[in-house]
């Protein structure tokens, strides 16, 4: 094992009464383009406890404080795990270190020699970043009490070798991280980015079985597509990506789904009440859609976008921050879906994982496309759903 031990940047360990301060302004949590009815709808996991883990999140009325885990509650030292170190796994852990994300980032790679290789590349820069404890192992004892485990580890596609024998190869390399993620950090929140990420959530969720709380384990989802539709159109607007808000919500992939109707730009909502996207609308998500494989076609890996998408969402489940995002968790009974499907909708996302799902206002043809999204998960996931 490697391990590089600095202390912490002192703000990371802030007095107790910041992490209550975080925790009790959820209560003022108030998105600017929700309004108070759509507040609402949003739903809660207050009074889940040990029920299935493929449980969706129900809607309930109103808000209520989602419990404390007390594990969480700690402030001090946050460990972070980053199981699967290729382009993506160490884009994540760079992206992480460079945010202070946790006090130690510990890598569970198979491949040792690559994975000692990149842990002495990180440590060697340590001068140059906050203090950060790097540890790094073939065994997953190294990520012993980790607070968030991220879970990239995947096989590529083979030439000529079908998507549903690559899920298959997936769901084997799933039952052997899962159960041992488990085993070393029973509390942890589990966030998945190896692809097809919202299956393999799925897939996840199904292996931890009954005993892991709903929203635990989720997928990174279209937070990615989101900031790739921000972007596109704060680029054409010549805006920061700040400026605009808005959601990709359904497969992360190509079924995704731009809710045109949520997007706002500086506040103001970018299409009129009734209006219908235009062919612009299209193009633009057609290039959020096209944007994996251009660059893939580029430089064979995407690797910094998604990098910085999953320390965004790991310093909500460190920090407890209850930011909104869209992420991929069970919505088995919403728009009528009835299979264990895992996708994304923008979700309350803290230190217990997904805590609350919002209830997206959609408009007709949103919906549609939204539920032909979860078909197309469906299509793929049911050829080896019942083999897990
Ligand atoms: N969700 C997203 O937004 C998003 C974006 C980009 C890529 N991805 C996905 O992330 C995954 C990783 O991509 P990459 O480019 O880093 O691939 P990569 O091949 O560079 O890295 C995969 C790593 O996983 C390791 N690994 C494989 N099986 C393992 C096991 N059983 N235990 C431990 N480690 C294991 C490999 O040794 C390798 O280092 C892929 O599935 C890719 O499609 C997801």
């Amino acid at each position: 094992m490697i391990s590089t031990s600095i202390t912490r940047r002192t703000v990371k360990r802030a007095a107790p009464w910041i992490e209550r301060c975080i925790s009790s302004s959820v209560t003022s949590l108030n998105p600017p383009d929700l309004d108070s009815d759509t507040l609402s709808q949003v739903s809660n996991t207050s009074n889940l406890r040990l029920s299935h883990s493929l449980e969706p999140i129900p809607y309930t009325s109103g808000i209520e404080l989602t419990p404390e885990n007390s594990f969480h509650d700690k402030l001090g030292h946050k460990k972070v795990t980053v199981v699967g170190c290729g382009q993506v796994g160490m884009a994540i852990a760079y992206s992480m270190l460079n945010q202070t994300t946790a006090g130690t980032i510990a890598l569970v790679d198979m491949n040792k020699d690559k994975l000692e290789g990149e842990a002495k590349d990180l440590e060697q820069g340590s001068a140059f970043h906050q203090h950060v404890r790097i540890l790094a192992s073939d065994e997953y004892s190294v990520s012993q009490g980790s607070h968030l485990v991220i879970v990239t580890a995947g096989a590529a596609q083979k030439p000529g070798e079908s998507r549903l024998n690559l899920l298959d190869r997936n769901v084997g390399i799933m039952k052997n991280i899962i159960p041992q993620v488990l085993a070393f950090s029973p509390n942890a929140a589990i966030c998945i980015v190896a692809n097809p990420v919202d299956i393999m959530t799925a897939v996840a969720a199904k292996i931890a079985g009954p005993s892991i709380a709903p929203g635990r384990i989720f997928g990174s989802g279209t937070c990615l597509d989101s900031s790739r539709l921000r972007s596109l159109i704060a680029k054409k607007l010549d805006l920061d990506t700040a400026a605009v808000t808005g959601y990709v919500i359904g497969e992360h992939g190509d079924s995704s789904v731009p809710v045109w109707s949520s997007v706002r730009v500086g506040g103001v909502p970018l299409l009129k009440f009734g209006q219908e996207p235009t062919a612009l609308h299209d193009a633009i998500h057609k290039e959020v859609v096209m944007s994996a494989y251009d660059v893939i076609q580029k430089k064979g890996y995407t690797n910094w976008a998604v990098g910085l998408t999953s320390s965004f969402i790991a310093n909500a489940v460190v920090d407890n921050t209850r930011h909104i995002m869209p992420v991929s968790t069970c919505v088995r009974g919403l728009y009528g879906i009835e299979e264990d499907i895992f996708t994304s909708m923008p979700c309350t996302v803290g230190s217990t994982g997904v805590q609350r799902v919002i209830n997206l206002p959609l408009t007709d043809s949103e919906q549609s496309k939204l539920k032909q999204s979860t078909l197309t998960l469906w299509e793929m996931q049911k050829g080896i759903w019942n083999m897990i």
